[in-house]
């Protein structure tokens, strides 16, 4: 079993090695990926892959303390992240009142959330609290009804600079790391050499300090669409299809249950 990273060990990594980070939405997945991963991440986007939303607005706070108890059950050794959900911490005392309801319901190390110079306040405030805290920069999914659509950033100076004063806003308010998405892979690398706290990419190139990826779609079971920057590691969708049409058939053939299926 892997040693639990900590905030300090976790810190240590930058310059020394990529952190790899894998989101979870339940306890058989935390299980499985937790053997391979250094932080697990119950992200909002369970609302699309596991519930079938169109975007990650409509979680709620009480889901994401539902799937963060599950990652955890199942991986009790790991460092877990869990997402604030979109609405829950629009100011200082929401924000604190909110994460304090994930930290005393779960066993979650950290929480994330959403947003860059904005949040500053926000997540000094948490952390101030005794609460960790996780930044995200860049493409903001909680967003993406605001500004119609996923938005790849720093496509120009304004927004690499703009990138730039986030993150080192985010590490100023006490962010002990952060997860920077749909950016640049250019600008990204900046941004990641300008703080001293690691810098976790998604769609931002490898020259970052760690990457993420949402398990349902590295393992190729997320089929309604493919960003580009993921890779599927396993044709998950297409093994899945093809064990319960063998299921199915044999049901129907009366081969399933044989004489080692029954009592
Ligand atoms: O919700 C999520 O899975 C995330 C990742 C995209 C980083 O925030």
């Amino acid at each position: 079993m892997r040693k639990k990273l900590t905030i300090s060990s976790i810190q240590k990594c930058k310059g020394e090695r990529p952190l790899v980070m894998i989101t979870a939405y339940d306890a058989l997945f935390a299980r499985l990926v937790s053997e391979s991963a250094d932080m697990i991440l119950v992200g909002d986007s369970l609302n699309m892959s596991f519930a079938g939303a169109k975007d990650t607005l409509s979680t709620t706070l009480d889901q994401m303390i539902y799937h963060t108890n599950a990652v955890c059950a199942g991986a009790s050794e790991s460092f877990i992240v869990a997402d604030m959900p979109f609405g829950t911490y629009m100011n200082k005392k929401e924000a604190l009142k909110n994460s304090l309801k994930m930290f005393q319901e779960t066993s979650a190390d950290c929480v994330k959330i959403e947003g860059g110079k904005d949040k500053a306040d926000i997540i000094k405030y948490l952390t101030s609290n005794g609460i960790a805290v996780c930044g995200h920069i860049g493409l903001l999914p909680q967003s993406v009804r605001g500004e119609g659509g996923y938005k790849v950033k720093g496509k120009t100076d304004d927004e690499a600079k703009q990138l730039i004063k986030d993150a080192k806003a985010v590490e100023k308010a006490g962010s002990f790391c952060m997860v920077i998405e749909g950016v640049k892979a250019e600008v990204a690398k900046e941004v990641a050499q300008a703080v001293s706290i690691p810098v976790i990419g998604i769609g931002a190139g490898k020259d970052v300090d760690g990457q993420v990826l949402v398990f349902s779609d590295m393992l190729g079971l997320f089929e309604e669409f493919t960003p580009k920057f993921v890779k599927k590691y396993l044709d998950g969708a297409s093994l899945v299809r093809g064990a319960v049409a063998s299921y199915a058939d044999e049901v129907q053939k009366r081969e399933f249950p044989s004489e080692i299926h029954t009592y």
